[in-house]
């Protein structure tokens, strides 16, 4: 029996269809990925994709968002609005992605970050960045520092009663306006909502946002199917 047809027989049903769900482009679930052996038969997709998860994965990037970006409908107006952006070359350095549960945003800003933002754009959560605002001011700041950033879910973080966490945002927004670096903010508040969520219409964050954002909601229903 030759190396190859030994691997072919030794690999699960369920490896098998997930192997078969990649080729065809699709989407893995965590337990796809769970069934695939450490290396799949043959030089498949497999193979040359897993590698570069497990890296995103290491730098950050929830591993579900990579795995969706990785086979996203192209012309979906969200990553469409992302392409426009980067091609821009980022004339509006801060871009707000808005729209309701499941519209996939941050499918398209991961897609975004991991295949278009500039080397060492990163992924956080802003319920993360509040938390982190009101304990760590260092470890704050280093997500001042990076090239690039998708700040997701503006809207859910837990706002503390002494502005900390919103004056770690304020400094965070000042710190890509001023650097003139590409900020890709998520939410699912109104453009009403957000801008009091932030502080309201003469606030620092607003008047940066008019001055270098672009707000872009999607009307897009729940995607996010079962099984
Ligand atoms: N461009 C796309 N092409 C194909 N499927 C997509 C695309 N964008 C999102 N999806 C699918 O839609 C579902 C929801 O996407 P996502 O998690 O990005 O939504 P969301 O807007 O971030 O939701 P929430 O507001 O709950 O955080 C996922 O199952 C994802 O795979
Ligand atoms: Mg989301």
């Amino acid at each position: 029996m030759r190396h190859d047809e030994h691997n072919v027989t030794s690999i699960g049903n369920a490896a098998q269809l997930a192997l078969a769900k990649l080729e065809r482009g699709g989407a893995l679930s965590d337990e796809d990925w769970d069934s695939l052996p450490e290396r799949a038969p043959g030089p498949t997709i497999t193979e040359r994709a897993a590698p570069r998860v497990d890296a995103l994965v290491a730098a950050g990037w929830p591993k579900r968002y990579v795995v969706d970006a990785s086979a996203v409908v192209a012309d979906w107006p969200l990553i469409t609005r992302c392409e426009r952006w980067h091609v821009s070359g980022y004339a509006k350095s801060i871009l707000i992605l808005a729209g309701g549960v499941g519209s996939g945003k941050s499918t398209a800003a991961t897609w975004w970050g991991v295949s278009r933002g500039p080397r060492g754009t990163s992924y956080l959560t802003a319920e993360r960045f509040a938390a982190l605002s009101r304990y760590e001011v260092d470890d704050r700041s280093r997500w001042e520092r990076v090239g690039g950033l998708v700040l997701d879910d503006v809207g859910v973080e837990y706002l503390d009663g002494k502005g900390a966490a919103l004056g770690a945002l304020e400094a965070l927004v000042e710190r890509f306006y001023a650097d003139v670096k590409p900020l890709l903010i998520t939410t699912n508040l109104t453009r009403d909502g957000f801008v009091e969520r932030v502080g309201g219409d003469g606030s620092r964050i607003v008047s940066r946002l008019r001055g270098a954002g672009s707000w872009f909601g999607t009307q897009d229903k729940d995607h996010r199917r079962s099984g």
